[in-house]
Parts: C-alpha cells; sequence; structure tokens
C-alpha cells in the first residue's frame, strides 16, 4: 500500500478513541479509526462500575465530588483537570443518552450506584455491564459516518514523527502499523494522530484487564520522546474473583456499594482496623488491607459477603456478576464471593494539556493512556469513563482543522525490514512475557521495597538487552510488540516507583510507610534520554 494521508488516526476503540472520533467526524474531516483487535476489545468495553458524575443535585455537589476525586488523590490531583472533569460530566452523560445508551432508571430517573471513596451516590450505570453498553451505542453512531474508516486487528507498532526546523520541536505525522492477518507493516500518514490505546494491566501477572492492555500507546509516546509521568501509581482493584478458571474477573466496587462487607476465612470484618468508611474505603486503603490480610493469616483469598441482600436484587442489581460466580459454583445470594486485588488502572501516562494534546505538537493521548492530573496517587471509582469522555470531546475541539504548514507528510519513510529473517524461536518472547509479569506482580506490586525494586531493575534490563536483539533480527509480529511495550511500561513503572521515596496512595514502600509533602508532592516526571 502507498501512504494515504488522513486528518485524524485514531489508534484504539475504547471510550475515549469511539467519542473523539464522533466528535471530529461531524466535523467532516477524515478519519482512521484502527484497533488491535475488533472494536469491542477494551477495558472500557469491560467496565461494570460506570460513570461518576453529579446528577442529583438534591443530595449532590460539584464541591462534594472534587472532594472525593482530590481524597482519593491523596494531595497530587490537579485541580483544573478534576474540575474541567466534574463539572462536564452531568452534560456528557446526557449526550450519551441521547445518543442511546440505556442507562438504568428507577421511579425516581437515572439509578445511581456507590462505589468506594464516593461520599454520595453518583455513578450512573446500566446494570453491571456499563461498558458494554456504552461502547454498543458508540460504536453504533461511528458507523454511521461514512468519513470514518476502520480498521480491525492491526496494532500500531511505532509513531512517525519529524522535526519541525522553525520550532525545533517534535510533531506527530501518524504510525506505522502491522496488519496482524498479513504481516505487512503500513505506513498511515496523518495531520493528527490520536493515542486512545487504553491501559497496561497486562504487565502484571493478575490483571482485571483484557489482554489487549499492554500499554502500546505508552510505550510508542515515550519511545518517540513524549513526556511520561506518575507510573508508579498504578492501581489494584481490591475485588477480583478468586477462582483457578476465572482469568481475574472483576468483582465491581459497586456491591460494596450495595453494603457488601469484606470478611475473613474465619467470617470476621477486617476494614475497620483500616479506615473509618470500612469496606466502602478508597481503593488503595481496601487493596492495601486486604494484601495485608492475606499475608498475615497466610489465605489465598478473603471473601465478599453478600447475602444480606435476597437472590432477586442482586440478580437484578447485578445480572452478570451473578451469573459468572454461579458458573463457578458460587451462588453469591448464598455464599460469600473469594476475592482477591488485581492490577486494574495505571493512573499516570503520557502527559497532556487541557486539549488532550501530548508533548509532541498533534500527538493526542486520550482515555487511560493518557495523564491529565485527574487521577493523583489513586483514581476514584468511575472517572475513568468520565474522563476517557471529556478528554475525547476537548480533544476533538482542539483538532478540528489543526494543521501547520510546517507539516511535511513526503519526508515519511517506508518500514524497513533490513536483514531480518522469520523466528524460529517463539517461546523466547512467551519466556520474557511470562517473567516480566511474574517479578513486576511480586517486586512492584501492590506493597514495594527499595530491595524488591532494585531486583526488578535488574531483571529488567536484562529482559530489555534480550528483546532488543531479538527484535531487531527477526520480522516483527503481534506478540513481540506487545512485549516491547510491556517491557517498555515495566521499566517506566521501576523507575518511577524506585524514585519516589515515600508512601502515597498506591505506591506503598516499607522503606518509606509515610508521606513526604516536603519532597514528593509532586508528579514524577520521566522522558526518554536522547541517545
Ligand atoms: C468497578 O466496577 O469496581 C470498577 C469501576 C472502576 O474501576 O472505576
Amino acid at each position: 500500500m502507498d501512504k494515504k494521508i488522513y486528518d485524524h488516526l485514531v489508534i484504539g476503540s475504547g471510550v475515549a478513541g469511539l467519542f473523539f472520533a464522533i466528535n471530529i467526524a461531524k466535523s467532516g474531516e477524515s478519519v482512521l479509526l484502527v484497533t488491535k483487535r475488533s472494536l469491542w476489545d477494551s477495558n472500557s468495553f469491560n467496565a461494570q462500575g460506570g460513570i461518576a458524575s453529579v446528577l442529583n443535585s438534591s443530595i449532590d455537589t460539584y464541591q462534594s465530588h472534587i472532594d472525593d476525586t482530590l481524597n482519593a488523590g491523596a494531595g497530587i490531583c490537579h485541580l483544573d483537570a478534576v474540575k474541567l472533569c466534574v463539572e462536564n460530566g452531568p452534560r456528557l452523560v446526557n449526550e450519551l443518552i441521547n445518543l442511546g445508551v440505556d442507562f438504568t432508571h428507577n421511579e425516581n430517573g437515572l439509578h445511581l450506584g456507590k462505589e468506594g471513596g464516593h461520599s454520595q451516590r453518583r455513578v450512573a450505570h446500566a446494570g453491571d455491564i456499563t461498558g458494554n453498553e456504552l461502547i454498543k451505542t458508540l460504536v453504533e453512531a461511528v458507523k454511521k459516518y461514512k468519513n470514518i474508516e476502520i480498521l480491525e486487528d492491526r496494532i500500531a507498532v511505532d509513531l512517525i514523527t519529524s522535526h519541525c526546523k522553525q520550532s525545533k520541536g517534535k510533531y506527530a505525522m501518524g504510525a506505522y502499523i502491522l496488519d496482524k492477518k498479513t504481516g505487512i507493516v503500513n505506513r498511515y500518514v496523518a495531520k493528527n494522530t490520536i493515542l486512545a490505546t487504553g491501559g497496561t494491566g497486562k504487565v502484571y501477572l493478575y490483571t482485571s484487564n483484557p489482554d489487549v492492555a499492554t500499554g502500546d500507546g505508552l510505550a510508542m509516546a515515550y519511545r518517540s520522546g513524549a513526556d511520561v509521568a506518575n507510573m508508579e501509581f498504578i492501581q489494584f482493584h481490591p475485588t477480583s474473583l478468586y477462582h483457578p478458571q476465572a482469568k481475574s474477573f472483576l468483582i465491581s466496587e459497586a456491591l460494596r456499594g450495595e453494603g457488601g462487607v469484606l470478611k475473613l476465612k474465619s467470617g470476621k470484618t477486617f476494614m475497620e482496623n483500616y479506615h473509618k468508611m470500612k469496606s466502602l474505603a478508597p481503593r488503595d486503603i481496601v487493596a492495601q488491607a486486604i494484601d495485608a490480610e492475606m499475608k498475615k493469616s497466610g489465605d489465598d483469598c478473603v471473601y465478599l459477603d453478600m447475602t444480606h441482600l435476597s437472590k432477586e436484587f442482586l440478580m437484578d442489581r447485578f445480572p452478570n456478576i451473578y451469573e459468572k460466580a454461579l458458573s463457578f459454583g458460587i451462588d453469591m445470594a448464598i455464599t460469600s464471593i473469594p476475592v482477591v486485588p488485581a492490577a486494574h488502572y495505571t493512573c499516570g501516562g503520557v502527559v497532556v494539556d487541557k486539549n488532550g494534546e501530548t508533548s509532541i505538537k498533534h500527538l493526542f493521548a486520550i482515555g487511560e493512556v493518557a495523564f491529565t492530573g485527574l487521577h493523583g496517587a489513586n483514581r476514584l471509582a468511575s472517572n475513568s469513563l468520565l474522563e476517557g469522555l471529556v478528554y475525547g470531546e476537548m480533544a476533538a475541539k482542539k483538532a478540528v482543522n489543526y494543521f501547520d504548514d510546517y507539516q511535511e507528510f513526503d519526508d515519511t519513510r517506508h518500514w524497513e525490514t533490513g536483514n531480518a529473517t522469520t523466528s524460529e524461536e517463539a517461546v523466547l518472547v512467551s519466556h520474557a512475557w511470562d517473567e516480566i509479569r511474574r517479578f513486576m506482580w511480586n517486586y512492584v506490586g501492590i506493597v514495594r521495597s527499595n530491595k524488591r525494586l532494585r531486583r526488578a531493575k535488574n531483571r529488567i534490563t536484562m529482559v530489555q538487552n534480550e528483546i532488543n536483539q531479538y527484535y531487531w533480527k527477526y520480522f516483527i509480529t503481534s506478540d513481540l510488540v506487545e512485549l516491547r511495550n510491556i517491557a517498555t511500561v515495566a521499566e517506566l513503572i521501576i523507575d518511577s516507583a524506585i524514585s519516589r521515596k515515600e508512601s502515597r496512595g498506591f505506591h506503598v514502600m516499607v522503606d518509606y510507610p509515610n508521606k513526604n509533602d516536603n519532597s514528593f508532592k509532586r508528579d514524577t516526571y520521566i522522558r526518554r534520554p536522547i541517545i
């Protein structure tokens, strides 16, 4: 294929990417939307909880949502980003309703769920499959636009960038993208490139994320020289289903919002020893409490007790979770659900301004891949779909008709394969993948120490060297691209964690058990050294 120039190249099909595409397509400009599996494979699609927003003004206020977000974020949220998201929430939820999203209602209007760290009921949801309903509606809307071209089964390998001669700054011009079916890498050139590639959960052995969450956009942006921040703040969801076949199925925090209580095997409660909000405390507190209790007792899990609620209520409010648990022999109306924490959300990411533009011009990052400053050291539950919508829209406003006369598309080079050959050693890829995920879980997990982080740093340096040798020798495959990306992300998490010598939010260090506001009430920025 020869190069084709688009106005906008969107990489990723979660809520942020789809909402950007819909908003920009209204202008008539051309959009190429690429996604590495199907349009349905994303963290957004799996979201159970919903969208946090002030939707009942008789019980809730913007200030209350702002305060809850700031409290969860442990002192380092950016107030401007928090206000932007909170204040745009109600309007955007209404826009979704107009697009056709079927949120759950009761006799008083929208039914609002409650989750950890929220002082009010304010989560708009569609049963316990909010992401599914949201993505279904957005995909239908995207498909109505003739100026949006969709390519599935394509994985972006690297960004195409150039230097602007006038300002000496970098700008983005699209991406090299691997067609997973043919193995061919094509270049897709665009006036604006939008990373909407989601999170990084697959860096860890246990995660609530789907297989696609390999930090591709984050790794590509970092390799291209974009600023990245706060990668030490990986959020662990306190409750994923503990069962050998469950593959980290999430047990939504909304269950605790309906009064679910965390217990030990003995039936004893424990959260009262950790926080006044008990089982509904912010996620960092709950995940750390569970980790501590499991270490103390030697048990493999703790339990979430929902038996105070009737079977009818549970089946109506949580149909998907009820069914899934039942398929593993757990009737949650009768027995407690065995749960463990799992890597869930990347609070840091590619640094963006209020329009979602990164430190590389014409490169945008929206949704989980971005660092907007909203989440601080611990994201408040259900603030992420909200952030994806807000910044998807902001980025579209900025990107429309956004073209600079220095943008030189004739300069882009073909993808070169050099002397690469077909690998007969794919086991190297699967081994390195497994090794990274295991040491990240053991050494850079919920509780960290200087010693464990140093070990992780040594390991990642070795594995990175092996991956680099392999990468330049053989034709690339989707697995290799993802492995290279999770290795880059792992290194960013480790380096950021080493540099923060305190405990805050989801960064918990045994060597520095307290917050140190004098030195660390700030973000951790990383930019790739120019070699
Ligand atoms: C959940 O339903 O517990 C997840 C919601 C979120 O991560 O925001």
